[in-house]
């Protein structure tokens, strides 16, 4: 296994609470952190935040429950703002790029940013928005996103974020488990060159909910909705208010925010993250990962309705006081020399992106890349699922001329921030391999029962070994029952990632994928559960069954079996015109990003004597492998009956 590791630019930062820690010996961070990982992180809290009061006790912990820097006092808007006006008052926080070429990018301060954020944590307090109050978010990549999450941590009320790629449904589901008072939504945005509406969708969306109040980002500037009362324009209402805005403190263990990421049985779950301890680990992981000095600009493409956008576009690079880039639209637009333009017009320094992103741009013409000039860079990374060797290869001759450290982060919604990766300066930097546990957390591998695999080379369960990394969830939004099933069942005293991993023979920890019924599509995270209840809803269909096939540029992509109602039916139904109707049913339920990339009628679906699909066996028979364990089937016959519909489809 080669170690890419470039001497230049990946040393540490010398910051401050590496120097008390580890006298900037890169390699001793690990074992002071491994020896004492409370201290450690009692350390990294103090000399990274700015606390209204200290904690009177460091980490509790009554599994599942844990608690960290319990009795400390915090605002986190406070942390990503007003701590930066006195010595960086006129440093870029934000640079915005919007889609249009046209249309010129936004450029906010730290002190132009904060005056938005308070003006509009009035625009909410006077909307009788208190502490402990839900709000979701369903915006596109704008300034207003941020200005809006921020806004909420300013006055204690819990942002709940929702991808903007989502369907009306999708949004109710979330509007209705959390709660809300308020939606702040836009009119739309600009992608691929076309207008998206985005406000039909929230107007559908709020119908029979909690939500009082629609504020609207006007993108598209079209005509609000009425009545007037109800729909209120974004940036007239912030205008409008006043521009000091006094933060709310809070309780280190307060809810900060809500993430719903899709649960195995379908519904999607709430994932809960505190305010002391998130911050803790977003502040440090966005600094060391990235090597993130005074000078950077970070750019991390993840849209702000999933973690990685909340974590690392958004609060990582703010906290640590850095510019942070996002960019409204597509990759390819107008052409996909877009990305690389960006960099080079904005001299980004740290580039974070997915690997479906990775694999989509190595394809295209290489001449488009080798226009530009992407010597600003000095750290690349990669996020959301496993990277092949070949795209990891590309990304770090072609984006990183070979000089950049490619770091693989390996996290998830529920982890708050990054986990497991090679840090800049120490390395090592090997293709397809995440690396090892962060400072201060520890990750091992076990089997079945639970016991540690310390073999390499064998596969098994990664787990998280208390004490708890302080970004980690604190339960799942209303059901604690939820978070107790899916975490620590299998367990008990781990916490269980649902990620199989094994280690290499140095030591490190190279991740297989999920052991669970949850898909990476381009980087998306949904489950067959919640696609199959989407199908299922079609008037003619009776059963379904999805699958993921591995893709070449998503990483995979769900293919859907169905069985019809009614045996006359079968016959009398057009397949193609099914397929286009079941794709507009998931894209109506969920959104475009879980069309299936395939529709198989089929006369029955193989399963168990208990009555359980096996999903794996249709995985198989679409993969062309031989189907293992046919033995515990209750209709063994459908399994030649589907090879040979596979067969005539191809
Ligand atoms: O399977 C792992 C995969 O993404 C899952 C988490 O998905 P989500 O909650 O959407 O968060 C994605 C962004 C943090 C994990 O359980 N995954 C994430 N990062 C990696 C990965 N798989 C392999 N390598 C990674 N670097």
């Amino acid at each position: 296994m080669v170690n890419y590791v470039t001497k230049k630019s990946n040393k540490l930062m010398p910051s401050k609470a590496m120097k008390k820690i580890a006298h900037l010996d890169n390699k001793r961070i690990y074992k002071e952190a491994a020896k004492n990982p409370i201290k450690f992180w009692e350390k990294l809290a103090t000399d990274g935040l700015q606390w209204e009061k200290k904690w009177t006790k460091a980490y509790e912990q009554k599994l599942p429950y844990f608690k960290w820097f319990k009795g400390g006092k915090i605002n986190f808007s406070k942390n990503c703002l007003d701590r930066h006006l006195e010595n960086q008052p006129d440093k870029l926080a934000l640079v915005w790029i919007p889609e249009p070429t046209k249309e010129k990018p936004v450029k906010l301060t730290y002190r132009q940013l904060h005056e938005k954020v308070c003006k509009f944590a009035n625009v909410l307090r006077k909307n009788k928005i208190k502490k402990g109050d839900v709000i979701s978010i369903y915006l596109p990549m704008v300034p207003e996103a941020l200005i809006a999450m921020l806004a909420c941590t300013r006055i204690g009320a819990i942002h709940s974020v929702v991808f903007s790629a989502f369907s009306s449904d999708a949004l109710k589901a979330r509007i209705q488990d959390g709660k809300a008072k308020i939606l702040i939504t836009a009119d739309g945005y600009y992608r691929r060159g076309e207008k998206e509406d985005l406000l039909t969708k929230a107007k559908q969306a709020i119908k029979s909910t909690t939500v009082k109040k629609v504020i609207v980002v006007s993108r598209l500037k079209k005509k609000l909705p009425s009545p007037k009362s109800k729909f209120l324009d974004f940036n007239k209402e912030l205008e409008s208010a006043e521009p000091t805005c006094e933060p709310e403190i809070m309780n280190s263990e307060d809810p900060l925010f809500i993430l719903y990421t899709s649960g195995t049985t379908g519904k999607p779950k709430g994932v809960i993250h505190d305010t002391g301890g998130y911050a803790t680990q977003a502040y440090w992981t966005a600094k060391w990962n990235f090597n993130l000095r005074d000078d950077d600009v970070m750019w991390c493409t993840a849209d702000v309705g999933w973690v990685t956008g909340h974590t690392y576009a958004f609060y990582g690079p703010l906290l640590n006081g850095a510019t942070t880039l996002i960019y409204e639209g597509s990759p390819d637009f107008p052409d996909t020399g877009r990305w690389w333009k960006i960099i080079q017009d904005n001299k980004v320094t740290v580039f974070y992106t997915a690997p479906t992103a990775i694999r989509m741009l190595q394809k295209c013409d290489p001449k488009i890349i080798k226009k530009h000039n992407l010597k600003s860079l000095r750290i690349l990374g990669t996020v959301g699922e496993p990277i092949d060797r070949d795209a990891w290869m590309w990304y770090f001759k072609k984006v990183g001329g070979s000089r950049c450290p490619v770091i693989d982060t390996w996290w998830q919604t529920e982890t708050g921030g990054t986990l497991i990766n090679a840090l800049p300066g120490i390395g090592p930097f090997i293709p397809t391999v995440s690396g090892i546990s962060f400072p201060g957390t520890k990750h091992i591998i076990v089997d079945e029962k639970g016991k540690q695999i310390k073999k390499p080379n064998v596969t098994g369960n990664l787990v998280q070994v208390p004490p708890l990394a302080p970004g980690m969830l604190h339960g799942v939004w209303k059901n604690p029952k939820k978070y107790k099933e899916t975490y620590w069942k299998r367990f008990k005293k781990y916490y269980d990632t649902s990620d199989g991993a094994f280690l290499t023979k140095g030591g490190l920890i190279r991740i297989t994928g999920r052991t669970d019924d949850v898909m990476k599509v381009a980087g998306h995270r949904m489950t067959t559960a919640e696609l199959e209840n989407a199908i299922n809803d079609h008037p003619r269909i009776n059963e379904t069954a999805v699958v993921p096939v591995p893709h070449k540029v998503k990483g995979e992509v769900p293919v859907a079996f169905v069985i019809l109602k009614g045996k006359k039916d079968a016959t009398k139904i057009n397949p193609e015109q099914l397929e286009k109707e079941v794709k507009k049913l998931t894209d109506q339920k969920i959104g475009p990003t879980s069309r299936p990339a395939k529709v198989f009628i089929v006369p029955a679906l193989p399963k168990t004597r208990s009555g359980k699909i096996m999903r794996r066996i249709l995985k198989a028979l679409l993969i062309d492998e031989e189907p293992k364990g046919l033995s515990t089937l209750l209709n063994p016959k459908s399994v030649e009956e589907i090879k040979g519909i596979i067969k005539s489809s191809q």
